[in-house]
């Protein structure tokens, strides 16, 4: 008879394990998140740093969406949330020139894609070289793009997961940082399997953030 391990994907291979590093930098790193939606990601990292796991602080969040439940979270944690609606502007560039704008006003010095449902530009690239990571529910460079999870689901692959990178302008690639493994179950649906994704997803991303930080 079959064994699927693990069942409940709460634990997964984590790699590289920089869990073991010493991921306390001297100073803390100055954080501005952008998200979209939910804001499960932003949230982690904002427990993180409230348990003292992560020497950081969140500086502001930027939210594209009037109703993003990112930016209830940041209210609840009496952090800074700055709607840059991009339906008010005419041309990407322009949004990101704005988005730059806020970081540089925040003094942000690392920031953190979680869950941004727009493409970027070299603009926004440009104004933080290597200081900006993106996390994906994929093992890239599988599943690039929107949909990832169904990709996946589609694909019959009986292992994903999630992958943090460094962003480059073609969508889902660039250096990666850590990646974690997550078994596809035979009954997996998209919300199930991304249920799971998520769990690995809220432990990398913290870590993914210390390990640039002690760089
Ligand atoms: C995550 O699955 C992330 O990988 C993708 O968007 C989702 C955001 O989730 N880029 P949340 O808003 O942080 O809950």
């Amino acid at each position: 008879m079959s064994q699927y391990y693990p069942i409940d994907g709460t634990s997964s291979l984590i790699y590289p394990d920089i869990s073991a590093q010493n991921l306390q930098p001297m100073k803390p790193l100055k954080l501005g998140v952008m998200a979209s939606g939910n804001g499960s990601n932003f949230e982690v990292v904002a427990q993180a740093i409230q348990a003292g796991k992560l020497n950081a602080q969140i500086q502001v969040l930027i939210y594209n969406n009037p109703s993003a439940k990112a930016a209830e979270r940041a209210k609840n944690h009496g952090l800074e949330a700055v709607l840059l609606n991009h339906r008010d502007y005419k041309k990407r560039e322009n949004l990101d020139r704005a988005i730059v704008k806020t970081f540089r006003q925040y003094d942000v010095d690392l920031v953190i894609m979680a869950g941004w449902m727009r493409i970027v530009t070299q603009e926004l690239i440009d104004a933080f070289p290597d200081r900006i990571i993106n996390i994906h529910p994929s093992l890239l460079p599988s599943f690039k793009g929107v949909r990832a999870v169904e990709q996946a689901l589609e694909a019959g692959v009986k292992i994903t997961g999630c992958t943090v990178h460094l962003l480059r302008l073609e969508m889902d690639s660039g250096p990666i940082l850590i990646q974690a493994a997550v078994p596809v179950l035979p009954d997996d649906t998209a919300e199930t399997l991304h249920a799971r994704i998520q769990i690995q997803e809220h432990r990398i991303l913290p870590l993914a953030i210390a390990s640039l930080a002690a760089r």
